[in-house]
């Protein structure tokens, strides 16, 4: 069965056809000189894409990722459902409709921080973004979405998935850690998990964002004196978020702290920051980063599994 993808996913697409036992398709994609984007379904991927389900592998970041998602959800509904028109008039025009079985599988989820509207007249973006991106397929996988409440009631069946274990498999076996920290509540599930994987101790800090560069924690006494400390979040952003929270947990003794995220974003000189705040940082291939020691391909394929038997 065949795993695609475009310009942003490619090896990330190749591990989790690894995973699945199937194989990966990468689609023609390419930029015209003005940067509008190309996908094209090749010709020797028409008669694979149409005899079986097919997962589509699309980090929908930056913004030129999300049209890239569109255009090849576009391109493989058109191949399943048998609309082969086109302008030269090559190979047969129609063809029988292939039925369901698109997913698509968004290793991270551009715009699901703004899921509320938190002023009046804002957009709620995650929102969106999931209506547009679900308008093509039968069902999608999202790879440690912010905020899943945000996609509760699409047409199609979501599958979240989590990389939180495969995180505590790599931060046991090179960090070792005797404490995991949540930087914030939003985490704490995720965060949890990992200390109950490692079999740690845990807690949890509460932040207040002032604005996108800036972040406060409510002071808290945490028992860490001579601790290895994993701070474990979803994403890593400007670090601002990590680095208060690693110089809390160094005012309260901290041996070592480490930090850990699926979504290594990274902006903004954030890998510089960090550097001066902890001993390490791990995150996921989600998307392409210079901290990519963990593969997101194991937890998308644990939903791909679940659609599967939810949905055909
Ligand atoms: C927000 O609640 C997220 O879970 C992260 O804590 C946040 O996005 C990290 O951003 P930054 O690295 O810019 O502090």
């Amino acid at each position: 069965m065949p795993v695609v993808s475009g310009s942003n996913a490619f090896e990330l697409a190749e591990a989790l056809a690894g995973e699945l036992g199937w194989e990966h398709h990468p689609l023609e994609v390419r930029r015209f000189p003005d940067s509008e984007g190309y996908v094209r379904v090749p010709q020797e991927s028409i008669e694979a894409i149409r005899s079986n389900p097919v997962v589509i592998v699309a980090t929908t970041f930056p913004d030129s990722g999300i049209v890239e998602a569109l255009l090849m959800m576009e391109s493989i509904y058109d191949v399943r459902s048998g609309d082969m028109r086109n302008l030269k008039g090559e190979g047969e025009q129609q063809l029988e409709d292939a039925g369901p079985g698109i997913f698509l599988a968004i290793p991270y989820f551009g715009y699901s921080r703004q899921d509320k509207r938190f002023q009046q007249g804002e957009v709620v973006s995650a929102k969106l973004l999931a209506r547009l991106l679900t308008r093509r397929c039968d069902g999608m996988v999202v790879l440690d979405l912010h905020a899943p409440a945000v996609l509760e009631d699409l047409d199609v069946p979501v599958s979240f998935v989590s990389s939180m274990p495969e995180i505590a498999i790599h931060l046991q076996d090179q960090v070792q850690p005797d404490f995991v920290l949540s930087p914030d509540k939003g985490a704490i599930e995720r965060a949890s998990h990992v200390a109950q994987a490692i079999g740690c101790k845990f807690s949890y800090l509460e932040k207040t964002r002032i604005d996108a560069h800036t972040i406060e924690h409510k002071a808290k006494d945490l028992d860490v004196d001579g601790a290895i400390v994993a701070i474990v979040d979803d994403m890593i952003s400007t670090g601002g978020t990590i680095c208060k929270a690693s110089d809390a947990l160094r005012r309260q003794g901290a041996k070592a702290v480490h930090a850990a995220c699926t979504h290594g974003l990274f902006t903004g000189g954030a890998i510089t920051r960090l550097a001066n705040h902890v001993d390490g940082v791990h995150a996921t291939d989600s998307l392409p980063n210079p901290r990519s020691v963990v593969s997101g391909a194991p937890a998308i394929a644990r939903g791909v599994k679940d659609l599967i038997q939810r949905v055909l």
